[in-house]
């Protein structure tokens, strides 16, 4: 097991499901059906009718019906069998298993697990596209590779310096800058100072900043980056130490990884830059060159990992935030699981 299933999954973006509309969408190789009915509440089943598994994202709306087009089953809201064409006496009995949803920050989330301990409040708390006082752009990527690859790229910004080198271009400050790492009880913040640089994105290459970066990551994979930069001195008067919450905030971005199937994942990204520029949205051209660079690496990542089974990752200091992210993973899929869970579950690391 490399995944926590008590926790709120990406499942789609909130304008890619119109009401009275179907989307099939897969998660932790589950396929399920997202069903917007009039009223515009969106609700996920299991995608396969209870009759003979045929999906019913290729079904229809009918109110707040949902047919399946093999041989007309019909389900009510609850997933429940309500119609079967030509047979007298329906079956209440039968029904989908149906996923608790949320809808927030432009996402559609499903909970994998227990459907009773889902909660709201176990929302990560993310910048989303309701930051309408922000410049906004988003998008999504398709990864040929295990989910947690890229969760481990998102936790170890060492990166940057390498394979971001010409996108980026943050030269090796990055790199050797070791940032603070925090752990919390559903997931693992990384925060620093970076001293008299420019500032990745929009600022021109003439402007001098002190820049703090926070980057958490939350259970099952997802981050919250924000970037706040001041005057050239600042973080020297603070001490390095990390200055006072939400001011300044520059820009942010948000950004899913979504286990599709075991080596599929799926990965939505919303930007955030200050001020909002009118109807401008965020160029993404940069951005999204960079997030190439991920994807590229990571999936030539992937084959050399298939061909190496049973290969267990050194960690070198730079990954003190993704060994304490898989230690949480594990530790969580244990209480899930009820019993005790080894190193080898997929997220193994060996320290240096
Ligand atoms: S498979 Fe759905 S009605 Fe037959
Ligand atoms: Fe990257």
């Amino acid at each position: 097991v490399t995944y926590v299933r008590n926790a709120w999954y990406v499942a789609a973006w909130s304008h890619e499901l119109a009401r009275n509309q179907l989307f099939g969408v897969r998660v932790l190789n589950e396929p399920i059906v997202l069903w917007r009915d009039d009223a515009g509440v969106v609700a996920a089943f299991e995608d396969r009718c209870v009759h003979r598994l045929a999906p019913l994202s290729l079904g229809r709306c009918e109110g707040n019906r949902l047919r399946c087009m093999y041989h007309g089953l019909l389900y009510d809201r609850a997933g429940t069998v309500v119609e079967i064409p030509g047979q007298e006496r329906s079956t209440a009995n039968l029904s989908l298993r149906k996923f608790p949803t949320a809808e927030r920050f432009g996402w559609i989330w499903l909970f994998m697990g227990d459907a009773d301990a889902a909660r709201e409040e176990m929302l990560p708390p993310l910048l989303g596209l309701e930051q309408d006082d922000y410049t906004l752009g988003s998008g999504q990527l398709e990864y040929a590779a295990e989910a947690r690859l890229v969760h481990d790229n998102l936790l170890d910004l060492s990166h940057v310096s390498f394979l971001h080198e010409k996108t980026f271009r943050m030269t090796d400050v990055w790199a050797r800058e070791r940032p603070t790492v925090t752990e919390f009880a559903r997931s693992v913040r990384s925060e620093r100072w970076i001293e008299n640089q420019g500032v990745v994105g929009s600022l021109s290459d003439s402007t001098r900043v002190d820049t703090y970066f926070s980057y958490e990551v939350f259970v099952p994979g997802v981050l919250l980056m924000t970037v706040r930069s001041y005057p050239v001195g600042t973080a020297s008067t603070l001490d390095r130490h990390h200055p006072a919450p939400g001011e300044r905030l520059l820009e942010f971005t948000s950004q899913a990884v979504t286990p599709l199937t075991p080596k599929t994942a799926r990965y939505f990204y919303i930007m955030g830059e200050q001020p909002r520029r009118g109807t401008t949205s965020y160029d993404l051209t940069n951005t999204e060159r960079a997030f190439a660079e991920d994807k590229a690496m990571i999936e030539a990542q992937q084959s050399n990992i298939d061909l190496t089974p049973g290969y267990r990752f050194r960690a070198t200091t730079a990954d003190r935030g993704v060994v304490a992210y898989n230690r949480l993973v594990s530790r969580l899929i244990g209480l899930e699981t009820g019993g005790r869970q080894d190193a080898s579950g997929g997220v193994s690391q060996v320290n240096l």
